[in-house]
């Protein structure tokens, strides 16, 4: 693996955030290179199934354990849950990690972006996302980023090639949506939606939104920060609690968006509120431009 040099992150980190999250943090940027140059040598299926019966890939086995070794290795984790784990790794220090190691794994083959999505709680797991103290992700798209927030803004470092060593230099702090929304992407299959979402598409379309949808959390989120808009995952008549997972993944974006001025829904209630009593609990996912995941909620909270 290349060498990083001149970790910029790492002054960001030491001036900006608390000792634990920045251990957690540089564990999590020096772990995702391995894990973004192990993507084209690791895309073969294994036998195996997750603990939400999904197909596990080799990269999905591999970058879990990757950053569970190296975030149990700092000290300053009390545990690592993970999407591809029943259970948690359990470690010494006082944060619970909650990730999701490869989200849009599926995408690997096609090459869209894929993702990793982490939540820093303050209490043992299962948790509301109430008690989140930070919460990060990373793309591996055309650049490799790291977007992340501590409860002060949101901020974000790009992978750099310096000859041979890799370094995470600023692209952004204090990140914000902004305030007229251009871009939608909703996942599943329309004639699954709940009538509410699929009466809000054409609504979204009336105001001139673009449908944009790659089929990666990660990917479809990135670009709702940056255009503004909104994603979902939404409730499907066949299945009410739709498909993405409370700890791992809906509850650290939705801190992130919030700190970038936005909100986030299950479609009746804030998702930060959301208690799971399960560590793979899933919900509904309605996040991005406050007035449109209003809009939706409110849609949603009238049918029901
Ligand atoms: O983690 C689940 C996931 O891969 C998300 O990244 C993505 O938003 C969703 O599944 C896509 O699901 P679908 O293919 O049903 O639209
Ligand atoms: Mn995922």
């Amino acid at each position: 693996m290349a060498e990083m040099s001149e970790l910029k992150l790492e002054e960001f980190l030491r001036l900006n955030a608390p000792e634990d999250l920045s251990g957690l943090t540089t564990a999590i940027a020096k772990s995702s290179l391995m894990v973004w140059e192990s993507i084209p040598f690791k895309s073969g299926l294994l036998s195996e199934v997750n603990p939400s019966g999904e197909t596990q890939k080799a990269i999905d086995v591999y970058s879990n354990d990757v950053f569970v070794e190296a975030l149990t290795g700092t000290g300053f984790a009390a545990e690592v849950a993970s999407e591809e784990m029943a259970e948690p790794a359990e470690a010494k220090g006082s944060v619970s990690v909650a990730m999701d190691p490869l989200d849009g794994s599926s995408n690997v083959e096609t090459n869209n972006p894929i993702g990793s999505i982490f939540g820093f709680y303050s209490k043992k797991l299962p948790t509301s996302g109430r008690d989140l103290v930070g919460a990060l992700y990373v793309t591996y798209g055309g650049m490799m980023t790291l977007t992340f927030s501590f409860g002060k803004g949101v901020h974000r470092f790009v992978a750099v090639r310096e000859g041979s060593a890799i370094s995470f230099e600023l692209l952004g702090v204090n990140l914000m949506l902004p305030a007229k929304p251009e871009v939608y992407g909703f996942g599943g299959k329309r004639k699954d939606w709940i009538p509410a979402v699929a009466q809000f598409w054409h609504t979204l379309e009336e105001k001139g939104l673009r449908n944009r949808y790659c089929g990666t959390f990660v990917g479809d989120y990135n670009q709702v920060l940056a255009r503004g808009g909104i994603f979902s995952y939404p409730a499907l008549v066949a299945k009410p609690g739709g498909k993405l997972r409370v700890l791992y993944e809906s509850a650290p974006m939705a801190f992130i968006n919030e700190q970038a001025g936005g909100y986030a829904s299950d479609g009746r209630r804030n998702v930060l509120d959301i208690v799971p009593s399960v560590l793979a609990e899933r919900s509904p996912l309605y996040i991005g431009s406050s007035s449109l995941v209003r809009e939706i909620e409110a849609k949603i909270t009238s049918d029901s």
